[in-house]
């Protein structure tokens, strides 16, 4: 999908469309990448926004409808990170439940945060009306039922405290479209919704442009500080940098101990159009797992053909580059969402997708959303755990308002220096998942020498304290580099699902080349 105002990238930066191996079922429908010129020359503009997802691009359009110069580098494509491989559920059903909400914080801020995401819905619902953007947008009712490992007390706790925040939900005796859960109950959350997201992302990119804003894809930003950045070599020259590449890239450690990064799979399967209703569906989460961010399925439909529909499944997460953890690798967290899914949802058919994505998951279950602690002209979002889709939108809409100078309701709340005592036990389980990950340098590794590989996989070798990433491509050739993380050292672990280097501490991630893909590292691998 080329834009009719741009011309043919030349000097390609990332030429991956995608963060990862498998694609998502977003990519099937828009097959070309989202590009647009790259940057060719130094540039001044008023603001800067690096990372072209739903973060980046809802920031840059909100900032050039106030009548600012906007200009958004993007180092891969529009869409090619984390908001490429969503499921694009908009809920006010977030991830953590709102009573443990009310006891980080208080009911009031639990009110606050369900109030923002329900007008963040409303907002991208009002956007893709004014500029008829075609994305299959639909508002939908979604259902939190529980997990097999959960009780009953959970659902009627939550429901209260939804009641409590402000949201209509409703506790029902039987889950809409899911007959194997039957009598066990569930919330209804009404006035949700779900997009197809690569197709809002153009709508939204369309509109930055029609409103004067510049995108430059395959354009990495670096050196950022307070005077802008360079971006492939160019220096720009900004008044305000805003830093939505999921994971700051302009910070070494402080925002980088208050979140986690968590590995999530997704599997879509074809289903007999009219066989279920349009809707979302959310479980309460595995009660026995060991991670503090405890995974839970998630389920939506999206359209696919005259004939069929998706029905795309999430979960089985785990610390990203720690799936050997629970003994459970990468590929086969596909089976155990397949085994879930058809028991559920016994109408769905072949498997046409499967793909996994990162999510950055915060110590106090809200996103970080403001200056960048320590600055007052660099901006950040990041921490959306599984609800990017309405953070970002909210990562759009405050730090607007922070640039404008105008008052915003929401923006203490997600400040990014806020500092939350309740949080110390998950805090203290995290820095020491943090700092076990060092002794990776003293671990033996599961490949012993390089002719263990078969063409398409890789792995970590070791020889004393010298640990190396190869990677055996498809015609027989070795690529060595160090496998030392470049962030603060760890050592990465190879993800054969994604065929990528991932580092366990801060979900650094890098090509089988060595090429970064993820920060925090800003640099590749060094060649061995
Ligand atoms: C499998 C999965 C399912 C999910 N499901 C949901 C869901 O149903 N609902 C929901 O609300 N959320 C969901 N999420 C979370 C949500 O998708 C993400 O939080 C959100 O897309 C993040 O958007 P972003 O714009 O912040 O980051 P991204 O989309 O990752 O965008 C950041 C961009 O910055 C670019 N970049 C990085 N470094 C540089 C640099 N130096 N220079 C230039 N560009 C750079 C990257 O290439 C990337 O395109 C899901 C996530 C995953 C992985
Ligand atoms: S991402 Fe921090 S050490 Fe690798």
């Amino acid at each position: 999908m080329k834009t009719s105002d741009n011309t043919t990238s030349t000097q390609p930066v990332n030429d991956n469309i995608t963060s990862g191996e498998n694609s998502s079922v977003w990519f099937d429908l828009v097959n070309e990448p989202i590009s647009y010129e790259t940057l060719k020359n130094d540039i001044d503009t008023d603001i800067l926004v690096i990372g072209g997802g739903i973060s980046g691009l809802t920031s840059a359009y909100c900032l050039a409808k106030e009548g600012r110069k906007v200009i958004l580098v993007e180092d891969g494509f529009i869409g090619s990170g984390e908001s490429g491989r969503t499921t694009a559920h908009l809920t006010c059903a977030l991830d953590d439940r709102y009573f443990e909400l009310e006891k980080i914080y208080d009911e009031p801020t639990a009110k606050l945060a369900a109030n923002s995401h329900m007008k963040a819905i409303e907002w991208v619902a009002n956007t893709i009306k004014r500029y008829e953007i075609d994305c299959h947008f639909k508002s939908v009712d979604g259902y939190l039922f529980l997990h097999s490992s959960d009780t009953k007390e959970t659902l009627e706790k939550e429901y209260e405290a939804t009641k409590r925040a402000g949201i209509t939900t409703e506790m029902l005796n039987a889950i809409p479209g899911i007959e194997a859960e039957d009598g066990k109950g569930c919330i209804k959350f009404p006035n949700q919704a779900q997009f197809h997201i690569l197709l809002y992302l153009k709508g939204l990119a369309d509109a930055f442009i029609q409103l004067g804003g510049k995108i430059y894809t395959q354009t990495k930003a670096e050196n950022i500080t307070k005077e802008g950045a360079t971006a492939n070599g160019f220096t720009v020259k900004a008044k305000h940098i805003i830093v939505a590449t999921n994971t700051p890239v302009n910070d070494w450690v402080t925002i980088h101990t208050k979140q986690w990064p968590y590995r999530t799979y997704v599997i879509g399967a074809k289903i007999p159009k009219g066989t279920l209703p349009y809707a979302l569906w959310w479980d309460t989460g595995d009660q026995e797992s060991k991670w503090v961010s405890q995974p839970y399925h998630y389920v939506r439909l999206a359209e696919y053909n005259d004939k069929y529909d998706v029905l795309i499944a999430g979960g089985e997460d785990h610390r990203t580059g720690q799936a050997d953890e629970e003994e459970i690798k990468e590929e086969d967290r596909y089976t155990k969402l397949i085994e879930w899914t058809k028991k559920r949802f016994p109408a769905s058919e072949d498997i046409v997708f499967q793909w996994s994505g990162q999510v950055m998951a915060p110590i106090d279950s809200m996103a970080y959303i403001g200056k960048n602690p320590g600055d007052e002209n660099i901006y950040i979002i990041t921490g959306d755990s599984g609800n990017g889709m309405t953070h970002g939108t909210l990562g759009g809409i405050i730090i607007t308002d922070l640039i404008m100078g105008r008052d915003n309701p929401w923006t203490d709340m997600y400040s990014p220096s806020r500092i939350t005592l309740k949080t110390t036990i998950d805090y203290l389980k995290e820095v020491g998942n943090m700092v076990s990950q060092y002794g990776d340098w003293i671990a033996g590794t599961d490949i012993k020498k390089p002719e263990d590989l078969k063409p398409g996989e890789g792995g970590i070798i070791s020889s004393g304290f010298k640990k190396t990433a190869v990677y055996c491509d498809e015609e027989n050739n070795l690529h060595t580099c160090t496998a030392v993380c470049p962030h603060l050292g760890a050592i990465l672990q190879w993800n054969a699902d994604e065929k990528t280097f991932d580092c366990p501490m801060h979900g650094s991630r890098f090509t089988t080349e060595g090429k970064v893909i993820n920060g925090p590292a800003t640099s590749d691998l060094k060649k061995l």
